[in-house]
């Protein structure tokens, strides 16, 4: 618009990439570091600043990593500021905020609760709000946030058991809330399997969950009188779900959300839904807990999706070969990835590499992904019991037995990593289910542990090579398990969830 050039970049640039000032004196880049670690997530760059514009920063792929009119008060970063990876984001944020826009900083994280609360109050103005507990984090504390606000005459809930959840998920429930006597727990894991079992594309098993589930809930409330005006209903979304589901004015999709789903639309339009930490990240929600007095196990849990395992159980629509390329192994199953702003689904390659130095293997996944435009990820084989080039993708889709499989390998995963202390390194572990295998065993196992802040970005952890090495014997002991693979992918290029 205002006469530059933006073109293809002839490699991308997705992870974490050096910046070099170009020694400008520039306000927005004051006090930052002559060279800096900063996180990019693109392909396209600009190749031609527009009439009036400098160039304040660059980095090995990209000419024009920062950009200023100062006479028009114009500022332009190529990098995302906002996330924990670039290490001066806040400094550069703090100083457009309040050096360039002259934005005055007056309020108190302090004082959030109360203000949360304020809301929570205005939105039930005088009715019961009704909640829908998962057991993880961000519905707990908004359900704990509504009960502080409103008192435990006006609060109530149901955990609906869909029979996608983990091992042991029901009975931790029961622990947690079964002592307050507020909230129910409903069987409905039947419902949900059968409307999923010929299901194998990853947004329609998203939006089937997501409207099941919206069905159980209408059921129920309307079971229940809730729909007598006197009810509202609470759920635990957070900023993130929000941005990542294309909620705001200007993020694109990048995941459909079952909070976001048509049916729960109708209620936000209506205005019959609160949503407390609907402006929080996932470690300001930890914090809101923590000052609530939750308990430490609790908040400590690492998240877990909605839809549960249904997005970790990926299904194959046709058998096909795993194929040789130059640097490794395509695997043709459709795994998401976020490169840019949009959600793709492509192929996985595959190295045949033991992860023993896994930063070393991650770099070289980024590098990997970075070259080919048509893989979003890299994992490397740490056990087959076929080589690679013998593998195949097998159809499948979501039954009983595979749930069941995926449902024993997370418990194994977990009980090693809660016995191990690994847990405490790791943000989130998704355990995933590929139907990659040979012969008669036709599902294999992805361990997928990360680090974040917020999931907004995420960096692929590396594991102590004992415990992966006893961790893959007992996963391969189980019969029906071909192999055993380590995602080595960063978000970006590939998301936290494989679907
Ligand atoms: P991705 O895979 O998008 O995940 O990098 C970021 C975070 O979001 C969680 N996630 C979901 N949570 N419903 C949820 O409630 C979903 O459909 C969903 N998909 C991803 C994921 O586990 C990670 O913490």
């Amino acid at each position: 618009m205002l006469g530059g050039t933006v073109r293809q970049g002839d490699k991308g640039e997705f992870g974490l990439a050096l910046l070099d000032l170009s020694g400008a004196d520039s306000e927005l880049l004051s006090g930052v570091a002559d060279r800096q670690q900063v996180w990019m997530s693109h392909r396209d760059l600009v190749s031609a600043v527009p009439p009036g514009f400098r160039v304040l920063a660059t980095t090995s792929t990209c000419e024009t990593g920062a950009i200023e009119d100062p006479a028009r008060h114009l500022y332009g970063v190529q990098f995302h500021p906002e996330v924990v990876h670039t290490t001066e984001g806040v400094r550069i944020l703090q100083n457009f905020v309040f050096n360039i826009c002259g934005c005055v900083k007056d309020w108190n994280a302090g004082e959030r609760i109360a203000l949360i609360e304020e809301e929570i109050c205005r939105r039930a103005d005088g009715r019961k709000v009704f909640f829908f507990v998962s057991g993880g984090v961000d519905s707990t504390v908004a359900f704990m946030l509504c009960l502080d606000a409103l008192g435990s005459e006006r609060v109530r809930g149901v955990y609906v058991d869909t029979g996608l959840m983990r091992e042991g998920e029901t009975e931790f429930v029961r622990d947690t809330f079964a002592g307050l006597g507020l909230v129910r727990i409903e069987e409905c894991a039947d419902e949900f399997l059968s409307i999923l079992e010929q299901v194998r594309d990853p947004e329609v098993k998203r939006h089937l969950i997501g409207e099941q589930f919206v069905k159980i809930q209408q059921r129920i409330i309307e079971d229940r009188g809730l729909l007598s005006g006197r009810w509202i209903l609470g759920q635990g979304t957070i900023y993130p779900d929000t941005i990542e589901s294309g909620g705001t004015a200007r993020a694109a999709v990048i995941k459909t959300h079952h909070n976001r789903v048509p049916g729960i639309q109708k209620l936000i339009d209506a205005g019959l839904i609160v949503e407390p930490l609907a402006d929080f990240y996932k470690d300001e929600v930890r914090a809101i807990g923590r000052e609530l007095g939750l308990a430490p196990q609790l908040l400590d849990r690492h998240p877990f999706p909605g839809p549960g395992l249904a997005i970790r159980c990926l299904c194959a629509e046709t058998e096909q070969r795993v194929t040789r390329v130059a640097d490794g192994f395509l695997v043709p199953v459709q795994s998401v990835g976020v490169q840019g702003d949009s959600r793709s689904y492509a192929p996985v390659l595959a190295i045949d590499a033991f992860p023993s130095q896994a930063a070393k293997l991650q770099d070289h996944a980024t590098d990997l992904v970075n070259r080919h435009a048509g893989v979003n990820r890299v994992m490397a084989r740490v056990a087959t019991r076929e080589a690679l080039e013998r593998q195949h993708v097998f159809p499948s889709t979501l039954t009983h037995g595979r749930l069941d499989l995926l449902r024993e390998a997370d418990a194994i995963v977990r009980q090693m990593c809660r016995e191990s202390g690994f847990d405490k390194q790791v943000w989130q572990f998704p355990v995933v289910l590929i139907p990659v295998g040979a012969g008669e065993s036709r599902d294999s196992v992805v361990l997928r542990p990360i680090q974040s802040v917020d999931g907004m970005t995420a960096d692929s952890v590396a594991m102590p090579d004992e415990l992966l090495h006893a961790m893959s014997e007992r996963l391969m002991a189980i019969p029906e398990i071909a192999g055993v693979y380590y995602d080595l992918t960063h978000k970006p290029p590939g998301t936290i969830e494989w679907e």
